[in-house]
């Protein structure tokens, strides 16, 4: 079994309504991963790009929030409306939809320079 090329992380948390970032789930992440889900297989990739459900991938406010890897491509504010541009520009065509990608300084993940050396393999 070879490995997948790609996996479409789409977080489907959900928070309480008192949260001021508000959160995935109520922001239509059911449907954008739903969406995701068909149209991949729709066209061909099953077995080759996988749509997985995440929890909460700390960058609530800008949700509904999608990642795909191995590129590190971070998408926001993604509704089911966006799944077929993000599919035919970033999956078939390489390009991802600039419109949607959070800004790196907008992630809430540590600059890889500012990290432990131990999280970068140990090396200072
Ligand atoms: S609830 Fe989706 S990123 Fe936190």
């Amino acid at each position: 079994m070879a490995k997948f090329q790609r996996h479409v992380f789409v977080c489907t948390n959900e928070r309480g309504k008192d949260d001021p970032r508000g959160c995935c789930k109520g922001r239509d992440a059911d449907a954008v991963a739903e969406a995701f889900k068909e149209k991949l297989y729709a066209r061909g990739f099953k077995r080759i790009v996988r749509p997985n459900k995440a929890g909460c991938l700390d960058q609530c406010a800008q949700g509904c929030v999608v990642v795909v890897y191995p590129d590190a491509v971070w998408y926001g504010h993604v509704t089911p409306a966006d799944v077929d541009e993000i599919i035919e520009s970033h999956i078939v065509g390489g390009k991802p939809v600039a419109r949607l990608v959070i800004p790196d300084e907008q992630l809430t993940g540590l600059d890889p320079q500012s990290a432990p050396a131990s999280s970068r393999g140990g090396k200072a």
